[in-house]
């Protein structure tokens, strides 16, 4: 018998990733979508193939379904995710896990409870780019990390998301959250925690609200740009920028510069991994480009998800993770909201 998985939100994410990833995964036999927009998974079922539930308790307590993908809006993971453990099914939950560190711990509570499994879509850490990165620095072929800067901006969630009006739950306090540092600025976080097997420990920052306006014409209530210093555990010193304005073309590289060497990853379109070396030496990958808004290709996470289930292993992204990536967004915004450095 194959898996059977329950969707619950059927805009963007689960239309471009999670129901494709699904479909192409041999060992996922159906799936069944749930929106609160009926229109939405009814929309999905017919392009994927599979059925549609009118509430999300059918889901979550339908005994056939093993797993669930939770790809609500933020301010909705911890109370869908946090069932749906308790209810017995291995969930992948989208990012950021939640908006609050008690949410987050509910959510991993559960977990803890059910002895379920629970990944959280921090897909970054499986783009071919950052794996071979990753390779690199673990073998310290560049000697040790010093500092780094990563970036991830593009033109705003508006263009993004099903709903794509400046009316979108992106640019909601409420439902977003953590703007623009928890949307993009999340995966960074966790990225370089991956990358550099290190925490950042202490964080300052700036942010505004410079140029994003709602349906009103009024300046959104989060932050449409971030930028921000850190320092790690280890004491590598950082700098990260994270933006909905960047019009025109996306920015998602990342640099890290070590005692031998400059490791440039996805600054080059042609070149998603380029090392350069301290006597001038420069050897340059031709990978694969990352997903981006306009390049939506496997991320992976579905695969590794159902394979962590399959084999009974630790998924490659826990909660654990997911809820350390929340508390560094969270250190930043209050940095910024109260020109501190803040120690997470
Ligand atoms: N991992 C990534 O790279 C990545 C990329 C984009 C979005 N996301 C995350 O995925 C989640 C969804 O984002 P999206 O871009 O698909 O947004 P979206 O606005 O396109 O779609 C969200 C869908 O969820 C439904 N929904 C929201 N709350 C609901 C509720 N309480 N009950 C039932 N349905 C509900 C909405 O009706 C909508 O159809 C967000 O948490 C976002 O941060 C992750």
């Amino acid at each position: 018998m194959g898996i059977k998985v329950g969707i619950i939100g059927c805009g963007s994410i689960t239309k471009l990733r999670h129901a494709p990833e699904y479909t192409a995964n041999p060992f996922v036999d159906e799936i069944v979508f749930y929106d609160r927009n009926p229109e939405r998974s009814e929309a999905l079922a017919e392009m994927f193939g599979g059925t549609v539930v009118q509430n999300v308790d059918e889901l979550l307590t339908d005994s056939t379904i093993d797993v669930i993908s939770d790809c609500s809006s933020n301010e909705s993971h911890h109370i869908f995710s946090t069932k749906a453990l308790l209810n017995g099914k291995h969930v992948l939950c989208e990012k950021p896990i939640s908006l609050t560190i008690e949410h987050a711990r509910e959510i991993l509570d559960a977990q803890k409870q059910s002895g379920k499994k629970l990944m959280v879509d921090h897909n970054q850490r499986f783009t071919r780019a950052h794996q071979k990165a990753k390779e690199i620095i673990q073998r310290e072929e560049l000697g040790k990390v010093l500092t780094f800067s990563t970036t991830f901006g593009h033109s705003g969630p508006e263009q993004w998301g099903i709903n794509k009006t400046n009316s979108t739950w992106f640019f909601q306090k409420e439902r977003s959250g953590l703007g623009v540092a928890g949307d993009l600025g999340i995966h960074k976080v966790d990225l370089i925690h991956y990358l550099l097997d290190d925490e950042i420990e202490q964080v300052s920052a700036f942010q505004g609200a410079l140029d994003k306006v709602n349906e009103n014409n009024e300046p959104i209530e989060v932050c449409d740009n971030i930028v921000s210093s850190l320092k790690t555990k280890k004491g590598r010193l950082g700098t990260a920028a994270f933006s909905w304005t960047y019009y025109g073309e996306e920015d998602n590289s990342t640099i890290i510069y070590c005692e031998k060497g400059i490791l440039k990853i996805y600054h080059s379109d042609e070149h998603q991994l380029e090392v350069i070396t301290k006597d001038g030496e420069k050897v340059q990958y031709k990978l694969e480009n990352i997903q981006t808004n306009n390049n939506q290709t496997n991320s992976g996470v579905i695969d590794a998800f159902i394979e962590s289930i399959r084999l009974d292993q630790q998924p490659l992204v826990t909660g654990e993770d997911a809820l350390l990536a929340l508390k560094v967004i969270l250190g930043i915004i209050e940095a910024a909201e109260t020109s501190k450095v803040i120690t997470i």
